[in-house]
């Protein structure tokens, strides 16, 4: 048996007796019939179809941003030698993070879904990972940083090379080659690295787009600020997918959702929130640009009850957002939609017509 379930199934002389109706009513996210060939017709699971839709309405590439300002700012030494090493540091653990997702979504998730939809809908996330990537070296070359000074940042900096680390860790988890899905102990472990997904997306990468949405309140590296909210408004689809796969396998598999992994995936969640405080003040120190280190607390803790409720888990912090002016950057995308109930926004392609 390949890894995950992709294998023609089919039995000429059976065959003939499915229909496509029990086809359907066999699928399922994970350890459902799958015949490797991606029937998307019917639908199982529509919201896997509406996110897919809306992701290719979120169209966009990195030379549509106009990086000039950007260059100008970063050659005449506009900002401080702070506001250098935080907007570096963000920008090289982001750019690591995409990386990782490409190859994580590829080799550890995808592998093993068995919904034709979802499928498409990782598929093209796995694009959208790869874009993220190519945009982060566009904006390098384009403002002219030193790819060294980025890409080579976690192997100097310590707190970086063990952040990385242990994101790897965690997520190549169930890569091995005696891991499944089918019995139960697989499902709930396959059921855990889908939720350190939605943590790597719908957590680390918040306090990199609060520094630069920050930079960007006060006029500094515009387009960088812009790419960021392309990126984000890729990400804010990339939640609600990961969010809708882990409530319908507790679903389609109600004997994996146990109090035990309940609080398993609890604690990870606030461990990553501990983990993201700890990373964002060690790249604002005492404070930068009017973000002070308790509020770059509240926030992350913010969002990190705002993913625990999208999974069916209790909230742990009760933190307001210290930082109502973010919606203008994201009109409130991300903070505000009910991913799992929420309805995919119009877009425009290469616009951010929020
Ligand atoms: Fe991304
Ligand atoms: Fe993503």
């Amino acid at each position: 048996m390949p890894v995950g379930n992709k294998m023609f199934q089919g039995d000429f002389t059976k065959m003939g007796k499915m229909s496509n109706q029990s086809i359907i009513n066999q699928r399922r996210i994970i350890n459902g019939y799958d015949d490797g060939l991606l029937q998307a017709s019917p639908l199982k699971h529509p919201w896997a179809r509406e996110i897919f839709k809306g992701m290719q309405k979120n169209n966009w590439v990195a030379e549509e941003i106009s990086f000039q300002k950007d260059k100008e700012q970063w050659e005449s030494n506009e900002l401080t030698e702070q506001e250098r090493t935080c907007f570096l540091r963000a920008l090289a653990f982001a750019s690591n993070l995409d990386g990782l997702l490409v190859n994580s979504l590829s080799e550890v998730i995808k592998p093993h879904l068995t919904s034709p939809e979802v499928v498409l809908a990782v598929a093209r996330q796995i694009y959208e990972e790869c874009l993220h990537v190519d945009s982060y070296s566009c904006m390098v070359e384009a403002v002219g940083l030193d790819p060294e000074e980025v890409y080579g940042l976690y192997r100097k900096d310590k707190h970086l090379f063990y952040k990385n680390k242990r994101v790897l860790e965690s997520m190549y988890k169930i890569n091995r080659p005696d891991f499944s899905t089918k019995t139960t102990e697989g499902a709930k472990e396959f059921l855990e690295a889908c939720s350190t997904n939605l943590i790597f997306e719908g957590i680390f990468f918040f306090s990199a787009f609060l520094v630069f949405y920050n930079f960007g309140r006060h006029n500094k590296m515009p387009g960088s600020k812009e790419m960021i909210q392309f990126i984000n408004r890729d990400e804010d689809l990339h939640v609600r997918l990961f969010v809708n796969i882990i409530n319908t396998i507790k679903e389609e598999q109600p004997e994996v959702w146990t109090d035990e992994l309940k609080a398993t995936l609890r604690q990870n969640i606030m461990a990553a929130v501990d983990m993201e405080i700890e990373w964002g003040v060690s790249c604002i120190g005492d404070g930068i640009l009017g973000i002070t280190p308790v509020m770059l607390t509240e926030y992350i803790q913010f969002i990190g009850d705002m993913r625990l409720e999208s999974v069916g888990l209790e909230k742990a912090y009760k933190a307001p957002n210290p930082f109502p002016w973010l919606d203008e950057f994201t009109q409130n995308n991300m903070i505000e939609t009910n991913f799992f109930e929420g309805t995919v926004r119009e877009y425009q392609s290469g616009s951010l017509e929020w």
